[in-house]
């Protein structure tokens, strides 16, 4: 049995639930505005949900490292805020409508709005993290960003280019995806004042949780549902985002599937959609997604195993097996 299909045993559940009451308490006040249509945007897209998992993850190292201090709620904000922010953003450069089960900001709102209550939102996560008053979280949360920003834009630079490789992918989504799950997990050692060995594990932990997550997220692109996923399927082909699946089929394919895998990357589209599924099936693609995912899991558990025994590292651990639970 793989770490990923161990059985959960619902302490992550009865852990984090009355934690992300507390964080979602700061959400609410922090987002006021005296602006009415900054809350009603704001307010539109916070409330539709979203799973919460990097503030999962800084509540969790905080907690397993025995930190239980008010700080942890009001970070753990912090990184959802810079999260939904940058959705807002990705929404409208991606031209997606579907999010989170509802209709997109910018569908419903428009671009120009989006991405100015994407900023409010940056600029109050930076407000926010200077009330905790140490350096050190303004510098991760700083780089974060910024490192974000830039995987957004070599994202940009990738699109419809076949000769993208695997590691330029992995680069794209350590940037824009792995980088904050990594600053969210390094938080929390932060301010459990963690010594810099057990900083840097529960930072690579992070990292490999926010790894997986994108190779999960980009598998679901191919073979998951538009329903469970609350976003549309599809929408990376579309766009001609060259991803880990199609990048996997690329290498296996036949001269005239790699024919047609390459011109659809080249020119995006969905009409395509069911050929290069044909495609991806016969090449195997999806399982080798979901297999290069469960190594970073595996990773992830490494470092979650190097924390002391407790409930909250059993939680960490059905974190982990749940970012590839969807998809096994
Ligand atoms: C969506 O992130 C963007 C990716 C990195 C794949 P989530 O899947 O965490 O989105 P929500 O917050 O749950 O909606
Ligand atoms: C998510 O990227 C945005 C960031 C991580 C900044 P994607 O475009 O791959 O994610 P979805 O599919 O829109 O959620
Ligand atoms: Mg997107
Ligand atoms: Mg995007």
């Amino acid at each position: 049995m793989t770490a990923s299909s161990a059985q959960p045993s619902g302490v992550l559940k009865a852990l984090i639930a009355p934690e992300l009451a507390g964080v979602d308490q700061v959400i609410q006040q922090r987002l006021a505005s005296d602006v009415a249509l900054v809350n009603q945007i704001a307010q539109y897209i916070v409330n539709a949900g979203g799973k919460r998992v990097r503030p999962q993850l800084v509540l969790l190292v905080a907690g397993a490292l025995g930190f239980k201090g008010p700080e942890r709620f009001e970070l753990a904000a912090v990184v959802e805020f810079i999260h939904t922010a940058t959705l807002l953003h990705d929404d409208v450069v991606d031209e997606s409508d579907l999010r989170r089960g509802r209709q997109t900001a910018n569908a419903v709102f428009g671009n120009a709005a989006s991405v100015l209550v994407g900023d409010f939102l940056y600029s109050r996560a930076f407000q926010m993290m200077v009330s905790v008053e140490r350096m050190r979280v303004l510098e991760v949360l700083a780089d974060a960003t910024n490192v974000i920003a830039q995987g957004e834009v070599l994202q940009l630079m990738n699109m419809h280019d076949p000769d993208i490789t695997v590691d330029d992918y992995f680069r794209v989504i350590r940037y824009k995806t792995a980088r904050l799950f990594e600053a969210s997990a390094r938080l929390g050692a932060i301010l459990a004042e963690a010594d810099t060995v057990a900083e840097e594990s529960c930072a690579e932990l992070g990292d490999a949780l926010g790894v997986a997550f994108q190779l999960v997220d980009d598998l679901l692109d191919y073979g998951g549902s538009t329903a469970e996923l609350g976003k549309n399927v599809g929408d990376d082909l579309r766009e001609g985002k060259p991803t880990y699946p199609l990048l996997v089929a690329l290498e296996r394919a036949n001269a005239s599937e790699r024919e047609l895998l390459r011109a659809v990357i080249r020119e995006g589209g969905a009409t395509q959609l069911e050929a290069v599924l044909a495609v991806i099936q016969r090449c195997d693609a999806l399982e080798a997604t979901r297999q290069a995912a469960l190594e970073h899991v595996e990773r992830g558990r490494r470092c979650v195993l190097a924390l002391p025994a407790s409930t909250h590292r059993e939680a960490l651990l059905e974190l982990l097996a749940q970012s590839v639970a969807r998809v096994s």
